[in-house]
């Protein structure tokens, strides 16, 4: 038996049992919730609900623990292994008439001090909307619009790619249906950039950037606008600027010896 599975499972039956309460769900009502249950899990899309719902909450407690950077939702299209870069994402030969941005920033740990030899893997949405290296997305090869890169010996950065996009999470299926159809509401996220940042003896960073004034950056379907980093409108010539800076707490482990 486990303590915390116990008291965390009944305090969920309880609020979902004062919810049923409170609005005198028929047995009717309750039946085709069942089965709209019954069919995303059949549909594989339990994963995709919850985080629809969730994941953004558990993100928001994670945070009180940081005093750097806040973390953000990492997404289902994170892909690991992926090539370093020298100052540009790999763009599709019809990509490359889009608009493009500029990343870049400074990693400092807690006292101010720059962090050489961070990684960050960013990864952003193609000109489609979708996201390379994922078979849904038709397998586009892994190494566009993703990768690593390295801050110097200054903790800075920098990487060129084209814009990313507004785009809409999967809403073919069961999860679709409840937000759009039966919820009134939408599936899109607006454009960003997720940033996942490591460097030795840090504690890892999850995180995303939008871009202010971007479409749905007031209505995220997936709560995920909570972030330090919502890049103000800048350009540098046609090149919108995404200058971000991360500061990262101590890794855990180390925070655990220290006390
Ligand atoms: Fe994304």
């Amino acid at each position: 038996m486990n303590e915390r599975v116990t008291t965390i499972t009944m305090d969920i039956v309880e609020s979902i049992r004062d919810v049923l309460r409170k609005h005198d769900v028929t047995f009717s009502e309750y039946r085709a919730g069942i089965m709209h249950l019954a069919r995303t899990q059949g549909d594989g899309e339990i994963p995709l609900l919850v985080d629809v719902f969730f994941n953004s909450t558990i993100v928001e407690i994670e945070n009180r623990a940081r005093k750097g950077s806040k973390a953000a939702i990492q997404g289902p299209y994170f892909v690991p292994d992926v090539p370093h870069v020298n100052g540009e994402l790999a763009i599709e030969a019809s990509a490359k008439d889009l608009p493009k941005m500029v990343m870049r920033g400074k990693i400092t740990d807690q006292d101010g001090k720059p962090v050489a030899g961070a990684v960050i893997d960013v990864w952003h949405s193609t000109p489609q909307g979708t996201y390379s290296g994922i078979e849904k997305h038709g397998d586009l090869d892994k190494k566009y619009y993703r990768g690593k890169i390295s801050t110097d010996a200054n903790g800075r950065y920098e990487c060129k790619s084209i814009l990313p996009v507004a785009y809409q999470i999967p809403n073919k299926g069961p999860t679709g249906m409840l937000l759009e159809e039966y919820m009134g509401g939408h599936s899109w996220r607006p454009a960003h950039i997720h940033y996942w940042v490591q460097a030795d003896g840090k504690r890892d960073l999850i995180s995303q950037a939008y871009f202010e004034g971007g479409e749905h950056i007031e209505d995220d379907c997936c709560n995920g606008g909570g972030t330090d980093f919502m890049v103000p409108e800048k350009y540098e010539g046609d090149v919108r600027v995404m200058e971000v800076d991360f500061v990262l707490d101590e890794a855990v482990a180390s925070l655990e010896a220290a006390e």
